[in-house]
């Protein structure tokens, strides 16, 4: 259980969605706020209790919305603060919370703070960002990386001095050490608590604070996560410093003093579960971390299974973990883990809906959405452009799949969307809502029986032998789950009684299990356990 009753995040599904791509009510191929509100009714239908927002916030969009150029007022594009409201209101009517993005790591090289920091050393607004000296050489002040790719610096020839970019250089890094930049993001943290929004993902966290001696990253080790290696160093001095965690303290204290509480929920970008859990604090800092190790691995029972098992070991009792398929900035789990296998993806979604915490689905994945390849020519996010063909983040960004008519319920009939739609006649809402066997009631299905399963919702995680690429764990007493996930994996597990309450390929819903839990490829199941026949 949940330690603080009004913890309504701990335990329940949340979704996150991407608002250029969810619905769009004006016809311009954007999806907006209207958009959004209009599309409540499906989720409540499927039975999530709050959605997280993408940025929202005025941007030029050099990083569709991570480079904010004003933090109190929404993008023309994605509608007024008016339709906030209307959102938060509608929303609420339907027991639903909304969160939104806090971006505080950075600000756009348009926001009015940055133009005034850049026109001269004297300026007041000067210290707001992270300045340095060229290095004796002329070149940048320290060996940092931007995570995008090249160094981390961007000489302003106008004054001389180098600016701190830990992502695009159209994203300078604000100076957190600076006491004014902390009472300005109070204010912008009350400016939207106070009209009713849920809480924040506060993007990059683990990055505010810089080592104040601004030192050179150390370089990667051989048993470092591939993640890190691809960067080709330690992000030792740029991220993670402890002082990072006065200033979530700060903004728990801010969170905590509103009735009810919001919630603060961390991109926590991080590659081991001590560090990820260290957010937490004490339970006097984030409510929730995203858990990227996950993300991060591939849908095998034994990477899996070491990574669930280590994060609900490591985070502090009375807190929950944090899963999800995918997001924004990742491909979508049916292409990325399942690589299209229809089963694989079902028996992901069964693993995700079952485990101990709080997850998060990505706009889509009730309907098993794919990615969507965008030609080079189409292609709008500045990594996809830095890194074609390699990686890039606009497949799992292209448009809501609401049916399979002109427009595909997304926009109106003939209308070019911002980026590409996907295969909408293969993977829509309209399609599957009625259908016994799609994802979309699968997935409807399992939030169902997480929310009246209690079990399912708070019990304990205990990770249970199972045969190689599939992965078995109880929650609580009453459930045994067992899911096969690694490609063409299959099995027996002895000693379980009970009946299958619901299973990923449903023709083996309501099975009778009499003491052999047998798998094929493919198969997902969630045992309800006879309790006074339970060996396990
Ligand atoms: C993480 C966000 O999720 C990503 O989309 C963005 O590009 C970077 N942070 C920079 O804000």
């Amino acid at each position: 259980m949940p330690e603080d009753p009004e913890a309504w995040w701990s335990e329940g599904v949340l979704y996150q969605i991407y608002p250029r791509s969810y619905a769009d009510s004006n016809g311009d191929g954007v999806g907006d706020l209207p958009g959004i509100t209009q599309r409540l009714d499906h989720l409540s239908w499927l039975g999530v209790k709050g959605i997280w927002l993408d940025p929202i916030t005025v941007s030029p969009n050099a990083d569709w919305g991570y480079d904010v150029s004003d933090f109190c007022d929404v993008d023309p594009a994605l509608g007024t603060l008016e339709d906030l409201d209307a959102l938060v209101s509608e929303a609420a009517k339907r027991d639903l919370r909304v969160i939104l993005d806090l971006v505080p790591n950075h600000t756009s090289i348009e926001h009015p703070w940055f133009i005034e920091a850049r026109a001269s050393r004297s300026n007041p607004k000067r210290d707001w960002y992270v300045w340095a000296d060229p290095s004796e050489d002329g070149g940048p002040p320290n060996n940092w990386a931007s995570s995008f790719g090249g160094p981390a610096w961007t000489l302003d020839e106008t004054t001389g001095q180098y600016f701190l970019h830990n992502f695009l250089s159209e994203q300078p890094d604000l100076n957190w050490w600076n006491p004014e930049v902390r009472d300005e993001f109070d204010r912008i943290l009350a400016f939207w608590f106070d009209r009713g929004v849920a809480g924040f993902r506060i993007d990059v966290v683990h990055m505010v604070i810089k080592d104040a001696q601004l030192r050179d990253n150390p370089p990667v080790e051989d048993g470092d996560h591939w993640f890190i290696k691809m960067r080709g160093q330690r992000q030792f001095y740029n991220s993670c410093r402890p002082e990072v965690h006065d200033v979530i303290k700060r903004w728990r204290k801010i969170a905590d003093s509103y009735t009810p509480k919001r919630v603060l929920i961390g991109e926590t970008h991080v590659f081991d579960t001590e560090m990820l859990a260290s957010f937490y604090g004490d339970d006097d800092e984030l409510n929730l971390g995203f858990n990227f190790l996950m993300i991060h691995a591939p849908l095998s029972a034994e990477a899996l299974g070491k990574i669930i098992e280590d994060t609900d070991a490591a985070i502090p009792p009375g807190s929950a973990p944090v899963w999800t398929g995918g997001n924004h900035d990742n491909y979508r789990f049916p292409s990325r883990w399942a690589e299209g296998d229809a089963d694989r993806a079902r028996a992901a979604l069964v693993m995700l809906l079952t485990l101990r915490g709080s997850v998060f689905l990505y706009y889509g994945d009730e309907i098993g959405m794919p990615d969507t390849e965008v030609p080079l020519e189409q292609i709008l996010d500045p990594v996809g452009i830095r890194m074609y063909p390699v990686f890039g983040r606009d497949p799992e960004r292209t448009p809501m799949q609401w049916s399979a008519d002109p427009g595909f319920g997304f926009t109106e009939p003939g209308v070019e969307p911002w980026l590409p739609f996907g295969d909408a006649a293969s993977f829509n809402v309209a399609d599957q809502v009625g259908d016994a066997d799609s994802f979309l009631t699968l997935t409807r299905d399992l939030i169902a029986l997480r929310d009246a399963e209690s079990d399912l919702r708070s019990g304990a995680f205990t990770r249970i032998a199972a045969p190689v690429g599939i992965l078995a764990y109880r929650r609580g007493d009453g459930f045994l789950i067992a899911a096969s996930l690694d490609e063409g994996a299959g099995g027996v597990i002895s000693g379980v009684n009970g009946e299958v309450a619901a299973s990923a390929r449903r023709f083996r819903d309501g099975e009778q299990i009499d003491g052999d839990l047998t798998l094929e490829p493919g198969d997902a199941l969630i045992v309800r356990l006879a309790l006074s026949r339970q060996p396990l």
